[in-house]
Order: structure tokens, then C-alpha cells, then sequence
């Protein structure tokens, strides 16, 4: 059988890009490069806490059975949703399977025609297809500027009765930067017709329970995506909001209704996992880190994009280029990976380093002093 030429074409352009994706092998290197942040995904006490708690409460399946409206709504799902809604300060949390289902499924669903959806340029794919998905009309704002974001508003609100939906991330998952929540939440305190949605995913577990919990702005805010593959360690995702935005997105939101649920024993880690946040210290090991990361950075004079987040990258333009600093890095122990166009605009390529709490003092100075040898 032939391989249709249009997708060898397609490949073979990759491969002449030198941009062609591959998956990696498991490997002993230190870790740089893995969203747990936190250490959770690889804690024994979450793994035998989760046993223990299934266990207990007689919870002996390994399949969800079917969609949440149909025979897949566990009774672990009302536990953790009310988890989540209390501990996040918010009325309501729909659980969804992943980030990347709860991105499609709203931005699907909640912008209808006529409507206006305004995004930072740098928003992350699983955003931008659901935007695709969706019938309002989109137009982006530059990265992290509120100036550009707020003139779009204005445009938008003159002559206009639609709503508009303003999205952004709390940390941006391939620059580690963060937008100004509050002077973007006071513009869009001035607008009844403008909803802000926010994707958290790599802000919790890192800022706590996030950066609009950190900084109060909670009643500011539509909705809040959050996930749980990345600092929580584990699996899924959230939409938090109103208790009507929760009944329209068990009835619209097609990722959420066409889909198996997540089994038990997923829901069971994410109830252990918030369990061990509230407590844990390693979000304090974590913030020592990302400053012995600052401060170790500035010492050697490296150009990192400014960050106070787990996520750190040191532009090195060409695909070529920054594929091999991070092979150079790889051949010394140190796990970090080169982000490739077209994941990021072509020269913007970078290496991106995953500050976690398990990282030692040590480790960051010698892989910065490692990169120091050869940028
Ligand atoms: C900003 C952002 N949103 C959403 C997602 C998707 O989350 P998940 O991995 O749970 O599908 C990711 C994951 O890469 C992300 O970085």
C-alpha cells in the first residue's frame, strides 16, 4: 500500500527543516525538562495514599464505564469537584479529561457566532484549536501587551453588542512569562460585555493554587482552565466558573459529552494530590530553586526571557543550532530539551528549562555554568 505522497511531502519538508518530531526514550539524565514540577508524579506517598483510599472506600474498577452523562459519573467525581471548588475559591469545577479537552471544549462551545474572541499571540495550541473550532471571530493581541489588548477592546466594545471573550495564560508554557492579571482584570472590570478566561496550567502547584487565587482576582474572572498533568503531577483538567457555566458546558461542550471519563483511580490521585499541595513543602524547595536559578543566570550574564515561573528559555535562534546546544547539554547528564519552529516563530527557537523541587542547588549551577561554556 502506498503512503499518500501529500503526507511524505510533508514529512520530507520537516526533515529538510530539521524540525522533524520524534519520541524520546525514558533516561537517567537530571531532569530538566518534565512539568512535575512539584515531584508529585513520582511521590511514593501519593501513589500508596491513592491505593490506600481506593482501598478503603471499596473503589475496586479500572474503567470509568462510559461518558460522564451516561454510566460514567463516578461518585469520586462529586468528591473532587467540591475539592476543587472550595480550594479554589470558585462556585463551580467541571472536571474534563485533559487540559487539551477542557481548552477544545470551551472555546468550542461558549463564544457563539457574532462573538469575539481576542488572544494573545503566544496562546497555546490546545486554545487555538479550539478557536478554530469555534464560530466567533478571533484576533490576537500581542504577547503580554496590555496597551495593544485594551485598544482591542475598545475597538471591539464601540458599535458592538457582542461578548467578548479575552484569553490569555498565567504562565506561558514555552516563554515561562506572565501577562499583568491585575491591569488586564481592571480593564476588564470596565466592560460588562468582556469575559476573562484564563489557562492556569503551569501556574498551579508552582504559585500555589494559581496566579489568580495569588493575587485575589477570582470574581474578575469567566473561567479558569486548570490542569493536573503538570505541577499536580497526575492527570485531567478543570474548568472553574459559575454555576451556569457549569450547567452550559455539561450541555454543549462536546468534548466534555462525547467522551469516556476518566476512570476512579485517575480522580482518587487528583483528590490525594491536592491533599498533599495544601501540605507539601516542596512548593517552598521549588521557589528556592527558581531564585538560585535567577540569580545563578545573572551571575554568568545568560539571556534568559524573564521569568519568576518553573519554566526558563534561553532564546538560540536556528532549529540546527539549539538542537545541538541541548544534544551538548544531554551528552553532559543534564535532560533539557530545544523547542524547534514551528512550536515557536522561526528564529525564536530556544532551549527551555523545567525547574522542579527535587533539582539541587548543585545541579542548577553546574547546567548554567555548562551552557556558560558554550552560548
Ligand atoms: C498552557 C497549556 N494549556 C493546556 C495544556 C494541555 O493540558 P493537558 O496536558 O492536560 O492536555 C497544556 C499542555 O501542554 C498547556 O501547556
Amino acid at each position: 500500500m502506498q503512503f499518500p505522497k501529500k503526507l511524505q511531502h510533508k514529512i520530507t519538508q520537516r526533515i529538510t527543516l530539521n524540525s522533524l518530531r520524534g519520541l524520546g526514550k525514558e533516561n537517567s539524565r537530571i531532569d530538566f525538562s518534565s512539568n512535575d514540577y512539584l515531584g508529585f508524579a513520582k511521590s511514593e506517598v501519593i501513589f500508596n495514599k491513592t491505593h490506600q483510599f481506593l482501598v478503603d472506600n471499596n473503589h475496586k474498577v479500572n474503567g470509568a464505564t462510559g461518558s460522564r452523562l451516561l454510566s460514567g459519573n463516578h461518585k469520586l467525581y462529586t468528591i473532587v469537584e467540591k475539592q476543587l471548588a472550595k480550594l479554589h475559591n470558585s462556585e463551580t469545577a467541571l472536571v474534563f479529561n485533559s487540559g487539551y479537552d477542557a481548552n477544545i471544549g470551551f472555546f468550542a462551545s461558549v463564544p457563539q457566532r457574532g462573538d469575539i474572541i481576542l488572544y494573545d499571540e503566544l496562546i497555546h495550541a490546545s486554545i487555538r484549536d479550539g478557536i478554530l473550532l469555534s464560530n466567533a471571530k478571533s484576533f490576537k493581541f500581542k504577547h503580554n501587551d496590555t496597551k495593544d489588548l485594551e485598544e482591542k477592546i475598545l475597538r471591539f466594545t464601540q458599535n458592538n453588542d457582542s461578548e467578548i471573550y479575552v484569553i490569555t495564560e498565567s504562565v506561558f508554557s514555552m516563554d515561562g512569562d506572565s501577562p499583568d492579571l491585575t491591569a488586564i482584570s481592571q480593564i476588564i472590570k470596565k466592560h460588562t460585555n468582556v469575559h476573562f478566561v484564563i489557562d492556569e496550567a503551569h501556574a498551579l502547584g508552582v504559585f500555589d493554587f494559581g496566579l489568580i487565587q495569588k493575587l485575589h482576582l477570582e470574581d474578575v474572572v469567566f473561567a479558569r482552565i486548570i490542569t493536573f498533568g503538570k505541577g499536580l503531577g497526575c492527570h485531567g483538567a478543570a474548568i472553574l466558573g459559575s454555576k451556569q457555566l457549569q450547567q452550559y458546558l455539561i450541555n454543549f461542550s462536546r468534548s466534555f459529552i462525547y467522551t469516556t471519563s476518566l476512570p476512579p483511580h485517575a480522580l482518587a490521585t487528583i483528590k490525594i494530590a491536592y491533599d498533599e499541595l495544601v501540605i507539601s513543602d516542596s512548593k517552598a524547595q521549588l521557589q528556592q530553586n527558581i531564585q538560585h536559578f535567577i540569580s545563578e543566570s545573572n551571575r554568568l550574564r545568560l539571556n534568559f526571557i524573564q521569568s519568576t515561573s518553573a519554566i526558563h528559555c534561553c532564546i538560540i535562534s536556528g532549529n540546527e543550532h539549539v538542537k545541538n546546544m541541548a544534544l551538548q547539554l544531554q551528552q553532559h547528564g543534564f535532560e533539557v530539551k530545544p523547542i524547534l519552529s514551528p512550536t515557536v516563530p522561526t528564529n525564536q527557537e530556544r532551549l527551555r528549562f523545567c525547574l522542579h523541587a527535587y533539582n539541587s542547588k548543585e545541579e542548577i549551577t553546574n547546567v548554567l555554568e555548562n551552557l556558560a561554556t558554550f552560548v
